[in-house]
């Protein structure tokens, strides 16, 4: 594999992938220098580092978006599987183009029109193209919202072999600086990303050979499954507690309490 940072961005192989700086740039990128990959420079080192030499034979991704990400970790990687899914109805054309031309785009298989929280369209996905065979790697960057996000986290976390890695990725949307309040507006009274990544946190005291390691990044979290069996109903509210309560599904950063502290003006 050969990777080579260039002006435009970065070259992994024969595809030119641009980065972005801040998210509108996944947007506002046209193609002409090369596939849009919706990281920036920081994740994509962060990934680099992680990722190499890390045997992933069969991978599950949510959200393609521009497909610059599926054909990153295509290249990065070179599995034998990558399945993908997403909520648009069709590719975009630059991923379309690198299906059609990429040397290994045989091993991408793109699904569209699917939601994450569609678990029963997931399974019928992972029948079709995994069969028993469990997965390496998982990488969300799809809703980023909380109820679908853990709905695809307690459906796929449980199909990973033990050592495979599940990333979630932009887990901390609700408490980056937000000058305008624009985004908040956007966002309206649903709760955090965040919730989730505190219940995986918890559950890891509970069950730590399940979740010997977490790590927690500022635009991911990176979850290793462990050696131990899992519950056939997997659910990862069940395993968070405060002593002897199930605090699982609680929303840690419920308005109403967070009405009562002092308000310090948007920094
Ligand atoms: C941030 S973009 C993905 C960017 C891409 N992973 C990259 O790094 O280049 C998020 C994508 O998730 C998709 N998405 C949003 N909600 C979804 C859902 N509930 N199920 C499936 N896909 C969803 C959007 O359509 C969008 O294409």
């Amino acid at each position: 594999m050969s990777i080579v940072w260039n002006d435009k961005g970065l070259l992994v192989n024969d595809t030119q992938f641009q980065l972005i700086v801040g998210l509108n740039d996944l947007i506002a990128l046209k193609e002409d220098h090369g596939l849009v990959l919706g990281k920036t420079r920081e994740m994509v080192d962060t990934y680099m580092d992680l990722l190499a030499g890390f045997p992933a034979q069969h991978i599950f991704e949510l959200g393609i978006f521009r497909g610059g990400s599926t054909a990153f970790f295509n290249e990065l990687l070179r599995p034998a599987k990558l399945v993908a899914i997403d909520f648009m109805k069709k590719p975009r054309r630059g991923f379309r183009d690198y299906m059609n031309t990429g040397a290994n785009a045989g091993s991408i298989r793109p699904y569209f029109g699917v939601d994450q929280a569609d678990t029963q369209r997931l399974q019928e996905i992972c029948d079709e193209e995994l069969g028993d065979a469990p997965l390496d790697l998982v990488i969300d960057d799809a809703s980023h919202m909380l109820e679908e996000t853990k709905t695809s986290f307690n459906f796929l976390f449980p199909k990973l072999r033990p050592g495979g890695l599940y990333i979630i990725e932009d887990w901390g949307w609700a408490h980056v600086p937000d000058a305008t309040g624009a985004f908040e507006k956007m966002v309206g009274e649903r709760a955090p990303l965040s919730n989730l990544i505190i219940e995986i946190m918890l559950a890891s005291t509970r069950k730590p050979l399940l979740f010997p390691e977490i790590r927690v990044f500022s635009t991911s979290v990176i979850i290793r499954r462990g050696e131990c069996d899992i519950d056939p109903d997997f659910d990862i509210s069940q395993l968070a507690f405060y002593w002897n309560h199930c605090i699982g599904r609680t929303n840690f950063f419920d308005r109403q309490r967070l009405e009562l502290l002092p308000d310090i003006g948007r920094k």
